[in-house]
């Protein structure tokens, strides 16, 4: 029995990227290299850094026993300056409950670590592993590092696209439900990709062949999307005026202001208004019925 209830705990045990590293050497030097990896960090001054620092850093820590702060303020890139957190009205901070029914200070270090989250003696929050590391996307693997064989590890790869789309979207949101509304008209909400993404006839009219992964790296950071992405369904596009072959992304794709400081990619690939009294990258405009 005792050898049993430890198997069952250990077939879901996290054992923590250094140990994938033994065996996966090269993958856990690139990863550990991205974004991901990165996005959980500590200041020297003791904090948290939510944020690699792509485009802004938000600081957190343990107030008492019971709560938690968000700083008000947050490091940007494009300012290269501190200026309010998003949602802050003044420099003081959000006091967050550790306990709140919401849980909403745990789940900012859900979607930023890997792993189970634990309590110090004091209440502290502390995360399996900071960053979005290997066992976010392939499972606890303690079983696998044990005994490795490819059954006893998720591998993405072998997902559909829609499936993809909910993997990632445990952290950049899932893609809405049908008969759920989401506000496309509201800027903020162009940061969940797979919402977005999600709306595109790319994807929807693709047999499952367009997923997060057709543009994004796993194990690296994303290099910049040349046109040969695009050119491998649309070969020949009819444009009324020239386009160059690079340059798809920013018409079909159009960066999007959140806020001053923050701007994200519009996943719902489609044609825009960019200019003129209509312009709308949020929404793309009807297209033309086509044959
Ligand atoms: C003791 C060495 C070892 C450790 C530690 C280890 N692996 Fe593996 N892993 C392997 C070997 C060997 C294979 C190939 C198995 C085969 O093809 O028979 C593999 C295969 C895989 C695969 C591919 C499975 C497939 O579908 O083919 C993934 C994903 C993976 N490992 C992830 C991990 C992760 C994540 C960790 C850490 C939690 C980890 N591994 C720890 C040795 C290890
Ligand atoms: C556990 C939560 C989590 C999961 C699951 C997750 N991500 Fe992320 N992802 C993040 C966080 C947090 C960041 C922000 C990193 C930073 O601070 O720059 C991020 C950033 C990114 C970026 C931007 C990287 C950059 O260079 O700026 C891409 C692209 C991305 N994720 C793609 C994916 C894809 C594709 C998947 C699914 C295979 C996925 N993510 C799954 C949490 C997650
Ligand atoms: C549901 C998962 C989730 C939760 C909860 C969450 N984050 Fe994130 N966070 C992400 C993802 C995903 C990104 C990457 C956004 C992108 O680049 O599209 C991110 C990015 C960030 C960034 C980088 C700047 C930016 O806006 O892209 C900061 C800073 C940040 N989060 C702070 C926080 C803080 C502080 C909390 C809690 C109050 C929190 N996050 C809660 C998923 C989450
Ligand atoms: C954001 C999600 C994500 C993270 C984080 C991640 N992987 Fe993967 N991994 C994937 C996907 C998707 C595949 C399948 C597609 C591919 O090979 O790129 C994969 C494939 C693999 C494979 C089998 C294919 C191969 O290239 O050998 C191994 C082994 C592996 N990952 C190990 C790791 C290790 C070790 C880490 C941590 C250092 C890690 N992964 C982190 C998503 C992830
Ligand atoms: C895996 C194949 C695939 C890839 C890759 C792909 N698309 Fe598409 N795309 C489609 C399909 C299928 C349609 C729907 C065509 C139709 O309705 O006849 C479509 C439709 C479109 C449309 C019309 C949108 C609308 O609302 O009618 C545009 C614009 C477009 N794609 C641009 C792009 C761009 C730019 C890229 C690269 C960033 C890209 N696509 C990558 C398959 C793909
Ligand atoms: C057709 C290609 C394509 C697909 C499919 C795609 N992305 Fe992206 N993504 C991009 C491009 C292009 C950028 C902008 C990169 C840059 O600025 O260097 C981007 C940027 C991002 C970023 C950085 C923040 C931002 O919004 O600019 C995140 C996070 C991200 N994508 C997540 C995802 C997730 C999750 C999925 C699946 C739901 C996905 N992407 C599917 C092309 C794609
Ligand atoms: C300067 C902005 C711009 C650039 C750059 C651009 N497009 Fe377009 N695209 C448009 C507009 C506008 C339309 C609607 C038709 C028209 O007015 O030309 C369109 C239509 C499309 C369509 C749907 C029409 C059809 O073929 O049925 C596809 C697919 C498409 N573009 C793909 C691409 C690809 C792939 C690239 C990169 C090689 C690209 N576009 C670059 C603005 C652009």
């Amino acid at each position: 029995m005792v050898a049993l209830a430890f198997l069952l705990l250990a077939a879901q045990d996290f054992a923590g990227s250094k140990s994938c590293a033994v065996c996966h050497s090269a993958i856990a030097k690139s990863q550990s290299a991205t974004h991901h990896a990165q996005a959980l960090g500590w200041t020297s001054d003791g904090r948290w850094a939510f944020g690699a620092g792509v485009q802004a850093i938000t600081y957190v820590s343990q107030f008492d026993e019971d709560t938690y702060v968000e700083h008000g303020l947050s490091w940007y890139r494009k300012s290269g300056e501190l200026s309010l957190t998003p949602g802050h009205a003044s420099r003081e901070g959000a006091v967050y409950r550790t306990f709140a029914p919401d849980a909403n200070i745990m789940r900012c270090f859900q979607c930023h670590s890997t792993g189970r989250l634990r309590l110090t003696r004091s209440r502290a929050i502390e995360p399996g592993e900071s960053g979005v590391r290997c066992e976010t996307c392939h499972g606890a693997g303690a079983a696998h590092a044990a005994q490795p064989t490819p059954s006893n590890i998720r591998n993405p790869s072998r997902l559909t696209s829609a499936a993809i789309n909910d993997l990632c979207g445990q952290c950049h949101r899932m893609p809405p439900a049908a008969g759920s509304a989401t506000n496309f008209e509201n800027p903020w909400n162009v940061r969940h990709q797979p919402v977005y993404f999600s709306q595109s006839a790319c994807f929807l009219k693709s047999g499952g062949r367009l997923s997060c992964l057709s543009c994004h790296g796993t194990h690296e950071d994303s290099p910049p999307l040349g046109g040969a992405k695009c050119a491998e369904c649309h070969p020949k596009p009819e444009h009324t005026t020239p386009v160059s072959s690079n340059s798809c992304v920013s018409c079909h794709m159009p960066r999007v202001n959140a806020s001053p400081l923050l701007a994200f990619t519009n996943h719902w690939i489609g044609v825009y208004r960019l200019t003129g009294p209509r312009a709308n990258p949020l929404r793309p405009r009807q297209q033309r019925a086509r044959r």
